[in-house]
């Protein structure tokens, strides 16, 4: 079969690795492999390019994507989907490889409902796809979250301070809570658990008072807080515009919040905010393998004729699951969870 693959949404570490193993395994069992460019603004294009194994040989240890990614919704698109169909007609495509987040993946979704025989593959930093134990990119993330923690705990301590951290993840907590965790952040916010910004304060001036000189709280940027708080009545936002499937870009909690626990608390406060850095370099050991397994997952999709399949960790299993169960729902972090490791304070 000619096989046809994108990649689409935010790039993450393991992308590359995901490309190698279809493309190898692909190859191995006689099919012939073309890689679009740019997600699904490539398919609207016409722009591909054959993937040879000498092409994905080293490719599993970089960052990023070889075929590049964009956020383009080909639905949003002038004629997308009779652009679509002349495209994989031209190029001779006989299965659509989509490897992506929920809005890539509910673009292969549709085009399964309209006939097409896709298949997908589940990546994001953010690890809120549903059916879906991990995606991969989101280990090598919040190593990186955790690294940059542990290197703010010393000058947050060395200057006595309160150090805010923003950390990625949209609307799912799981980043925040890891990383905070592995972190050994002493506060940490979730989109899921609205914060109060008294209990907060009044937390961080508990730590001071037991002799506790600084402290971390660890914020995801889709962190909001309680209804009706007059301090803030919904997240805080880098820009209110929105991409083309209607997500709002996120950004500046930190930054707020920084500003409000020295209002409140009369501590030293600053913020960082990690954005992009979590996304970018070389993907961590488990986000390899796990890419790797799924690329070959979607081969065997192939040769067992099942479409409209997503490829998916299951304990320690990769099985395979609808991707209409997959898509348009996002996995949350419990609240059970969050207070069961921790929940708001460490260290009081
Ligand atoms: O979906 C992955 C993600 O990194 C989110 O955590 C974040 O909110 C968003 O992408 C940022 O988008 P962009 O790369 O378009 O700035």
């Amino acid at each position: 079969m000619r096989i046809g693959i994108l990649t689409g949404g935010g790039d993450c570490p393991g992308l590359n690795a995901t490309i190698r193993g279809i493309v190898t395994q692909g190859i191995k069992e006689g099919h012939e492999i073309i890689g679009f460019f740019d997600g699904w603004l490539g398919i609207l294009e016409n722009r591909w390019e054959s993937l040879t194994e000498e092409k994905v040989e080293d490719i599993h240890r970089e960052g990023g994507t070889i075929l590049h990614t964009s956020r383009t919704n080909p639905f949003k698109e002038e004629r997308g989907l009779e652009r679509i169909k002349d495209t994989l007609k031209k190029a001779e495509v006989d299965v659509l490889v989509a490897i992506g987040g929920d809005d890539t993946l509910g673009v292969a979704e549709k085009l399964y409902e309209e006939g097409f025989k896709t298949i997908g593959v589940p990546k994001t930093i953010d690890n809120d796809l549903s059916s879906t134990d991990y995606t991969f990119g989101f280990d090598t993330a919040i190593n990186i979250a955790v690294e940059a923690l542990d290197r703010l705990h010393t000058t947050a301590k060395s200057h006595h301070r309160v150090l805010v951290v923003e950390i990625m993840g949209r609307h799912a907590g799981w980043m925040t809570l890891e990383a905070g965790i592995g972190g050994g952040a002493h506060i940490i916010l979730i989109p899921e658990v609205p914060f109060d910004i008294e209990e907060v304060c009044q937390a961080l001036i508990e730590r001071k008072n037991v002799g506790r000189s600084y402290s971390i709280v660890a914020v995801a940027e889709g962190a909001k807080a309680v209804k009706g708080s007059k301090f803030l009545s919904r997240e805080v936002v880098k820009e209110e515009k929105t991409d083309a499937f209607g997500n709002i870009l996120l950004g500046g909690i930190a930054r707020v919040l920084e500003k409000e626990i020295a209002k409140r608390t009369g501590l030293e406060s600053r913020s960082v905010t990690l954005g992009h850095l979590q996304r970018g370099g070389r993907p961590s050991a488990f986000d390899r393998f796990l890419a790797t397994r799924f690329g070959i997952k979607a081969i065997e999709l192939v040769k067992e004729r099942k479409f409209g399949q997503m490829a998916a960790l299951r304990g320690t299993e990769i099985i395979s699951v609808p991707l209409k169960e997959a898509v348009g729902k996002t996995k949350s972090v419990p609240a059970e969870l969050y207070q069961e490791t921790g929940g708001l304070f460490w260290g009081k």
